[in-house]
């Protein structure tokens, strides 16, 4: 076994290589909230992170940045190619999320699937204590929890799926379905973001494999010699529900807890970004920049086919044709951070916004004001608060989204407790964010409506709604996520708590 007691597997590090003022390659934590939320609890339990660094490299040696033991696991190009755009982002992503862009299926970018979840799997099996706990995040490492359990049945395993997880009806269209519920059941907790999820995930384990369920509880079935190296978690059951099994006969199972933990952010660390006198005055500049509309709205999203950036330009250029809105004074900006660009389905994304986003600005903008202002860039968490607080109304009409983030972004940052959030109800955040003005994108007239709605909200609507979106992202912020998955895998069964 090895030193660390407590170790989070996910596909990418949680650093940006970059490059420093001598030309010098180095490591940036990037800005995402999972590195905020486990710090803490790396540091109390010695923990490390392995992942990939982001590029084709050959395997680099672990290192340590800013405290937390990173260990790199290096990727081939054709790894890249198959593993990570083909099979992660374009057979599962597009089928997690509802098949709006067809899936690919390619037996070979499968077999990379299996290769480099096994490589991760013994990385882990390789570097973790005796009895430590693993945790291991997304769609990209589906099979690792079975993979490391095989090889070390002493650990406490977690998975956590950042995505959706589909309906039965769609998931089956996956040749390597049954594969992949193996490879999650090796976990102990298996974390969604949705109660939907957890139970779409239910249903296919019950269809594929015929387990029981009961509640988000999951009985694998075990044999004793599994049930005698797995300290925690077996139990005997009736077997009357188990098919070919003798009546009132007893087995042994695993308990496998399926649930949602719907992830969030580190809510105060935005607050306090926002109150910063720099940021405001970035803010009051930008608005200046975009010449002072009354109205400025915003959409932040990675440049992806799931976060309806279309649906959403397709509703603000209907609303200038009839002449709902004008650019005199409302003006939209929308940064499309570039991602996973080698995939052919964001190739043609890219192309398709940007030929709408250029006719809606040629038919509409005047001289001195534009319709849309377009950043085809990822900027730095301090100029993403700046534009939340110049930002009267936030666009958020994803198709499908396991969460999105950027809903809570905004309205952890509005301290001012203004602003009106537009929210998808098929992102996850639509299922706490209730006061949101909630949409169903396709329906563009139900948009449309919406949009004007918050165009013309009493400022003491906008203040009430506002500010029951920010005390429920005050309260669940990122720590109790993280906390609450933890205390679930620290305790045997879902909800029992024994004492150590
Ligand atoms: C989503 C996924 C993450 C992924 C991120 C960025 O949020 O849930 O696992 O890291 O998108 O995508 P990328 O392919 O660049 O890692």
């Amino acid at each position: 076994a090895g030193e660390f007691s407590f170790v989070v597997v996910s596909n990418r590090l949680p650093v940006d290589r970059i490059t420093d003022a001598d030309g010098n390659p180095s490591f940036r934590t990037s800005p995402g909230g999972l590195v905020t939320a486990l710090e803490p609890v790396m540091r109390e339990a010695d923990g490390a992170w392995i992942g990939w660094t982001g590029s084709a490299d050959d395997e680099a040696d672990p290192f340590e940045h800013d405290g937390i033991h990173l260990i790199p696991v290096g990727l081939s190009a054709e790894e890249i190619e198959l593993y990570y755009e083909g099979f992660s982002n374009d057979t599962l992503w597009p089928l997690y999320h509802d098949v709006i862009a067809p899936p690919a299926y390619h037996r070979e970018w499968w077999e990379s699937y299996v290769q480099v979840n096994r490589r991760f799997a013994d990385r882990a099996a390789l570097v973790t204590a005796e009895g430590g706990t693993v945790w291991v995040q997304d769609y990209q490492l589906q099979l690792v929890p079975q993979m490391l359990r095989e090889q070390r049945p002493d650990l406490t395993i977690g998975f956590f799926n950042h995505i959706p997880f589909p309906a039965y009806g769609i998931y089956s269209q996956l040749p390597w379905r049954t594969q992949i519920i193996k490879g999650l059941l090796g976990a102990d907790v298996i974390g969604f973001q949705r109660t939907a999820d957890a139970g779409n995930f239910s249903r296919a384990v019950r269809r594929l494999l015929g387990h029981q369920t009961k509640g988000t509880v999951i009985d694998v079935p075990v044999t004793d010699e599994e049930a005698g190296s797995a300290k925690h978690r077996i139990s005997s059951v009736k077997v009357s529900a188990v098919k070919g099994a003798e009546a009132g006969a007893q087995k042994l199972v695993r308990t496998v807890v399926a649930k949602a933990f719907p992830i969030s952010i580190d809510a105060a660390r935005y607050e306090e970004l926002a109150r910063r006198p720099d940021i405001q005055a970035r803010a009051k500049e930008i608005r200046e920049g975009l010449g002072n509309p009354a109205v400025v709205m915003l959409g932040v999203d990675r440049l992806d086919y799931t976060k309806g950036i279309g649906h959403r330009l397709k509703a603000f250029g209907e609303l200038l044709a009839d002449g709902k809105l004008d650019v005199e004074d409302v003006t939209l900006v929308q940064v499309a951070s570039p991602s996973r660009e080698r995939v052919r389905t964001y190739q043609m994304l890219r192309d398709d916004i940007e030929l709408t986003v250029g006719r809606l600005n040629g038919d509409y903008s005047t001289i001195s004001h534009q319709a849309i202002s377009y950043l085809h860039h990822g900027y730095p968490r301090e100029e993403m608060v700046a534009l939340y607080l110049a930002a009267d109304i936030m666009l958020v009409t994803a198709l499908r989204d396991g969460m999105n983030l950027v809903a809570k972004e905004y309205v952890a940052s509005r301290f001012d407790n203004d602003g009106v959030l537009v929210l998808s109800e098929f992102a996850g955040a639509s299922d706490e964010l209730r006061t949101a003005l909630r949409v169903n994108p396709h329906d563009i007239e139900g948009l449309k409506e919406a949009i004007m709605q918050a165009k013309t909200m009493p400022k003491a609507e906008r203040s009430r709604r506002m500010r029951a979106l920010r005390k429920r992202v005050q309260e669940y912020d990122v720590a109790r996520w993280s906390t609450s998955f933890l205390t679930a895998l620290a305790t045997p069964s879902d909800g029992l708590v024994l004492p150590k």
